[in-house]
């Protein structure tokens, strides 16, 4: 048996291996970290027939990555995949698919697996708001939020991940929310839902640590609200600190953050030190200066998405 390491040379052990990985970040604070190359990988997006989505796949396919497009919407799913192919992907596939359905994730899952490979990036980006208050809301509503925003990632994960350990290579990304850090009156089952879909991601890339996978990369992306249409009728009550924001802005940090291999992206920035304060301030002044940014009201004009708007 290996003798026991004292407690002592451990503690300096952590200390030289902090200091290391301190000196790292801020390298790579200054000169940014070179972009990994996704040609040819194979990178499914969950939700590609419309917004964050399509855009992602897009980016991703004049990165003539092969690209692997899922949604429940089979006319917008079926033209983000002629887009992609027409923007330079090295192959694009379109399938139906309803994420919220375990067996349908399932069995897709497999037909992807033989009709064009192991996915090497998956990004759990399909998502449903339901925009009511939580007793106005419907059980069934509710259930599905959680089923979309939430559980499709654990049916997906389950699918594409042994793959990705068994090769040592893959990504994983979530698109959560802001919503998904800081709880939002008016939103609470999406807001559930997505605190959900980042503790899944969060405690599997510590599972993965743990095991000293060191291949597979984990991006939770937790923006604010962005011009896709979900939020429709949506205000901010700081636009300087918390814009509303442009849909390619977003796209454009959230694929430098996966080329990047960032753990999290917050968008914009003030999210991150918005939690910082909701870590530190004491609950009377942090509900006082949510007040004050007009949080509170933020989900009042929520319309939505109409049908049919793309
Ligand atoms: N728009 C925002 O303000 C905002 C802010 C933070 C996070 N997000 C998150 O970003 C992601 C993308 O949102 P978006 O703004 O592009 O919205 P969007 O409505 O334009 O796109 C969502 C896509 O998911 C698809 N989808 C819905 N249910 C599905 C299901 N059961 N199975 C498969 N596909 C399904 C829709 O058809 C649609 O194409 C979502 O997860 C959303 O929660 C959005």
């Amino acid at each position: 048996m290996a003798p026991k390491m004292d407690s002592a040379t451990k503690f300096l052990i952590f200390l030289g291996k902090s200091l290391f990985a301190l000196l790292e970040t801020l390298t790579f604070t200054l000169i940014p970290k070179p972009r990994k190359n996704v040609a040819g990988e194979i990178i499914l997006v969950t939700g590609a027939g419309s917004g964050l989505g399509r855009l992602l796949a897009l980016k991703f396919a004049r990165l003539r990555a092969v690209l692997v497009l899922w949604d429940v919407n089979e006319e917008g799913n079926e033209e983000t995949r002629r887009m992609a192919q027409d923007e330079g992907a090295t192959r694009a596939y379109a399938y139906t698919c309803d994420c919220s359905r375990k067996e349908e994730v399932y069995r897709l899952a497999d037909q992807v697996k033989k009709e064009v490979g192991d996915v090497s990036i998956l990004i759990n980006n399909a998502g449903i708001v339901t925009g009511r208050k939580f007793l106005n809301c419907p059980d069934e509503l509710m259930e599905k939020s959680f089923d979309v925003n939430f559980k499709a990632h654990l049916w997906t994960y389950k699918a594409f991940l042994p793959a990705m350990i068994a090769n040592d290579h893959g990504h994983l990304v979530c698109i959560s929310s802001s919503a998904g850090l800081i709880g939002v009156n008016g939103l609470a089952d999406y807001c559930a839902s997505k605190f959900a879909a980042f503790g899944f991601a969060e405690s599997i890339f510590m599972e993965l640590f743990a095991q000293k996978i060191t291949g597979i990369k984990t991006t939770i992306v937790c923006p604010f609200f962005i011009k896709t249409g979900m939020f429709e009728g949506c205000t901010t009550g700081c636009p300087s600190l918390l814009p509303i924001l442009e849909p390619e802005y977003a796209v454009r940090k959230i694929v430098d953050a996966i080329l990047q291999e960032k753990t999290y992206l917050c968008i914009p920035r003030f999210i991150y030190f918005m939690m910082f304060l909701k870590s530190i301030l004491p609950i009377k002044m942090g509900l006082l200066l949510a007040e004050y940014m007009g949080i509170f009201s933020v989900m009042n004009g929520f319309t939505g998405k109409k049908k049919n708007s793309g």
